[in-house]
C-alpha cells in the first residue's frame, strides 16, 4: 500500500489569520503544506511570495510544498528555499534550462519537482528522472483555486505512474507523483487508483468548516 500525503493549499486559507489557519490544518491532520506561488506573468494571478513563506514557516511542523508558477524561475527559487521550504517545483515552460533549475533548487537543500500543465507533455522529465524528487499534474489549469477536475489528468497520471515505476525497478529511487486542482473527497479514490500519491486540496479543504472531516474523509477514501 503507498504512503498517501494530502497537502493543503493555503490559496484557499483566510490570509487576513494565515498562521492560525497553517496550524489548525496541521493539527487536523495535514502531511505536507502547499504553498500557491502566482507573479501575474506565468499565470494571470499574484499570490504570495518568501516573506510570507518565513512568518509561517514557525508556526509549520510539516514540510512546505512550494509550487512556483512564475517565470524566471532562477532569480526567486534560492529565496524560498532560505524561506524554509522543503520542496520546490516549477514548471518547464518557465524556465529556459529545466536541467540548471533542477541543479540550482537541489544545491540549496530542497527536493525538486517539475509541474506538468493540462496541455504540456511529459516528455519533459525524460532526461532529467535523476534530478527530480517530485511529479506534479496539473488537473486545472495554474492560476486559480476552486477549478473543476479535468479527467484527462487521469491519463496523464497514469502514464507519468508507468514512468516512476519503470525509474524505481532501474534505480531504485521513489518519485513522489502530486496532482493539483479539483481534487475533493468524492474523486480522491479515483485519482489514487491513477497513481497518484500526494493530493493537493485547497478549496476542499478550506472551504470546509471542519477540516480535519474533510482530511479524514480523504483518508478513508485513500484506504478503501
Ligand atoms: C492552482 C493551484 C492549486 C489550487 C488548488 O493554480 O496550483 O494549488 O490552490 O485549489 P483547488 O483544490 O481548490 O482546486
Ligand atoms: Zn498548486
Amino acid at each position: 500500500n503507498p504512503t498517501y500525503r494530502i497537502a493543503p493549499s493555503i490559496l484557499s486559507a483566510d490570509f487576513s489569520r494565515l498562521g492560525e489557519e497553517v496550524r489548525n490544518v496541521v493539527a487536523a491532520g495535514a502531511d505536507w503544506i502547499h504553498f500557491d506561488v502566482m507573479d501575474n506573468h506565468y499565470v494571470p494571478n499574484l499570490t504570495i511570495g518568501p516573506v510570507v513563506l518565513e512568518a509561517i514557516r514557525p508556526h509549520v511542523s510539516v514540510p512546505i510544498d512550494v509550487h512556483l508558477m512564475v517565470r524566471p524561475v532562477d532569480r526567486i527559487a534560492p529565496d524560498f528555499a532560505k524561506a524554509g521550504a522543503n520542496s520546490i517545483t516549477f514548471h518547464p515552460e518557465a524556465s529556459d534550462h529545466v536541467d540548471r533549475t533542477l541543479s540550482l533548487i537541489r544545491d540549496h537543500g530542497c527536493e525538486t519537482g517539475l509541474v506538468f500543465n493540462p496541455a504540456t507533455s511529459l516528455d519533459h522529465m525524460d532526461h532529467v528522472m535523476d534530478k527530480i524528487d517530485i511529479i506534479l499534474i496539473m488537473s486545472v489549469n495554474p492560476g486559480f483555486g476552486g477549478q473543476s477536475f479535468i479527467g484527462e489528468a487521469l491519463n496523464k497520471l497514469r502514464t507519468a505512474r508507468r514512468k516512476i515505476d519503470a525509474y524505481r525497478e532501474r534505480t531504485g529511487r521513489e518519485i513522489k507523483l502530486e496532482v493539483d486542482g479539483g481534487v475533493k473527497v468524492d474523486n480522491i479514490a479515483q485519482i489514487a487508483a491513477a497513481g497518484a500519491d500526494t493530493f493537493v486540496a485547497g478549496s476542499a479543504i478550506f472551504g470546509h468548516p471542519d477540516y480535519a472531516k474533510v482530511i479524514g474523509d480523504m483518508r478513508a477514501e485513500l484506504a478503501s
